[in-house]
């Protein structure tokens, strides 16, 4: 069902701090930060060779990653993401599986695709982001 990794998202309390450790520390190619009002978030992209990172910052008062940095002050890893080339038949196999599917819609996310989340408690702890991205 699952294709490539598409991206790993790192909650972030300070996005300045982030870009620099990774941009001048590790020395990788990191994005500008981009508003996603939205999606309550600031993101920015660090281009890896074979997929992205993504950190995210809180943006306004009702972001989804806030909740998590009151638990992590300091950040962490906050989901990872997997590529499928048809997300309303992965949801229906899931659903089959007894999976939970946080959004059995698909919304559009961050990067204009339809995407679903899958509760961690079901994928080792880990909260799961599909995307689907044609072949
Ligand atoms: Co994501």
């Amino acid at each position: 069902m699952i294709g490539k990794l598409n991206h790993v998202a790192i909650a972030v309390p300070d996005l300045e701090a982030a870009v620099a450790c990774y941009r001048d520390v590790l020395g990788a190619d990191v994005s500008a930060p981009k508003d996603i009002p939205e999606h309550g978030v600031t993101t920015v992209f660090v281009h890896l060779p074979n997929t992205t990172v993504e950190f995210v910052r809180p943006l306004g008062d009702k972001s989804p990653i806030a909740g998590f940095l009151e638990k992590n002050p300091s950040g962490g890893m906050h989901h990872i993401c997997y590529e499928v080339t048809d997300i309303e038949a992965a949801v229906k196999v899931l659903a089959a599986k007894g999976m939970r599917v946080l959004n059995p819609k698909p919304k559009i996310g961050a990067h204009g695709n339809p995407v679903v989340f899958l509760h961690p408690k079901d994928f080792l702890g880990v909260l799961t982001e599909l995307e689907q991205v044609p072949a």
